[in-house]
């Protein structure tokens, strides 16, 4: 053996049980009532949780965004998402104008293979520019990249699809056995709302929520289900935000809809009205925060049978220098927040501690479910015998006040920092490597790799 984690309390989707932990050359050699060291390292367990490393399914690294980049480069990024239990990211290739689909990966890969402290794998956002590429999915699908992300906003900006070109490519993935993943609110509620703001003279951050209501997140799912259901394609909602939305995503589901939901740690934790604050811009994100009662429909949504089943980060922040761009034009914010780190924290301090969900629950929608749902089951998302040695340590009394000095995102705020958690990971354990112990990165730059995802169910 390599490493044993002895004393375990091991919590899996389904079953919670005592047990210690072999691991050698990477994966996880037994899983027993106890064992004996046998030369490995041990790591005494006694009176903490055991669970299986977090699949954070939706990162932003160094993601070009207007005339900057997102503050996390691949090294960064995956040291924070290591710092809080995660290990593996799936991240988004975003192709640059003029780039191709496997032009745009080969660079990702490139730049990402050299950087990553964890594993990694990639979807393929398909743009408004990449149309014409459409036959060339079934290349993306065959380099192990078998989601694709498209979006139903942001014209102006060239991302969007228009609904028979969305249409087109759930037809194409479908065929190659691919997932649709999409950003999912409508252009043609949002785009006059801004408008209409800027002409008044509206400004403020808090402008950005009301230009995007959960009216744009509820349209745009209505209709991106039921061009799923006629494409027959199994569909992701990425980030979603608000109640009306996951009523949509019920009610596709009802319809016999292949779809699923994810939603990010800062919906289940902040409301719209951190758009007041004097640092309101900080929080600007799409689709933005909403009411508390959002909040709570979120937290139903990720139960037994809710149809939220996964909890990505959508990590993607920038530094309050380049959140000030925009003090006086909401639209010149660029958009996205922190997160990797703050998945485990806050699904279990916020969440399993205060009884809204249970530790089965947040094992589910933070492993198991995204290691099937994204084509990374069985070497990832679960602790059996077999399976790569990814998991992390919860010290239950561990209390942390998330502010910017704890957290490891290299910005220079937290959106978190009004939270101290009950319970924080205090080891993370990647491929039998401890890459995080208290707090502290301990891993290696470039030893994470990249995982080719077969079609998921
Ligand atoms: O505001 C967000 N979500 N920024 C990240 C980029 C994206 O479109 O997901
Ligand atoms: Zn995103």
């Amino acid at each position: 053996m390599d490493l044993l984690l002895k004393n375990a309390r091991i919590v899996t989707s389904s079953r919670v049980f005592e047990g210690s932990i072999g691991v050698k050359d990477g994966r996880i050699a037994s899983v027993s009532p106890s064992l004996e060291p046998s030369g490995a390292t041990v790591f005494n367990a006694q009176g903490k949780i055991v669970i299986p490393g977090g699949i954070d399914a939706h990162t932003h690294m160094e993601l070009p965004v207007g005339n900057t980049t997102s503050a996390d480069d691949f090294y960064s990024g995956t040291v924070a998402a290591a710092c809080g239990g995660i290990t593996t990211i799936v991240d988004f290739v975003d192709p640059r104008p003029g780039e191709t689909l496997l032009g745009a990966l080969a660079d990702y890969r490139k730049r990402a293979d050299s950087k990553v402290t964890i594993d990694y794998g990639l979807h393929m956002m398909f743009k408004g520019q990449n149309i014409g590429e459409i036959d060339r999915i079934s290349d993306v699908v065959r380099k192990g990249v078998p989601s694709f992300k498209v979006y139903t906003a942001y014209r102006k900006r060239g991302l969007m699809l228009e609904d028979p070109e969305i249409s087109r490519v759930m037809e194409k993935v479908a065929s190659v056995g691919g997932l649709v993943a999409v950003h999912a609110e409508s252009d043609g509620i949002i785009e006059p709302l801004i408008q209409g703001n800027l002409a008044a003279g509206n400004t403020g951050p808090k402008y950005h929520a009301l230009s995007r209501p959960p009216e744009a997140e509820a349209d745009a799912i209505a209709r991106v289900t039921r061009l799923a259901q006629a494409a027959e394609a199994r569909l992701y909602i990425v980030h979603l935000s608000s109640r009306a939305g996951k009523d949509e995503v019920e009610q596709a589901r009802d319809r016999g809809n292949n779809v699923f939901a994810e939603t990010c740690p800062h919906y289940l934790v902040l409301t719209d009205e951190v758009y007041e604050r004097e640092d309101g811009r900080n929080f600007v994100m799409s689709p933005a925060l909403k009411k508390a009662d959002d909040r709570a429909a979120l937290w139903d949504g990720l139960g037994p049978g809710g149809v939220i089943e996964t909890v990505g980060s959508d990590h993607c922040p920038f530094p309050s220098s380049q959140k000030d761009w925009g003090k006086d034009d909401f639209t010149k914010i660029p958009n996205g927040v922190p997160g990797t780190e703050a998945i485990i924290p806050i699904l279990y301090s916020e969440g399993v501690r205060k009884g809204r969900i249970s530790m089965f629950d947040m094992v589910r929608v933070t492993s198991e479910a995204p290691a099937r749902r994204f084509g990374l089951s069985p070497s990832k998302g679960s602790i059996s015998v077999g399976a790569d040695a990814d998991f992390m340590v919860i010290d239950p009394d561990k209390r942390v006040k998330m502010t910017s000095e704890v957290l490891h995102t290299k910005i220079d705020y937290s959106i978190y920092d009004h939270i101290t958690t009950e319970g924080y990971p205090v080891l993370t354990v990647s491929k039998g490597e401890i890459v995080m112990q208290d707090g502290e990165f301990v891993g290696r730059r470039g030893r994470g790799r990249f995982i080719p995802r077969s079609a998921a169910s």
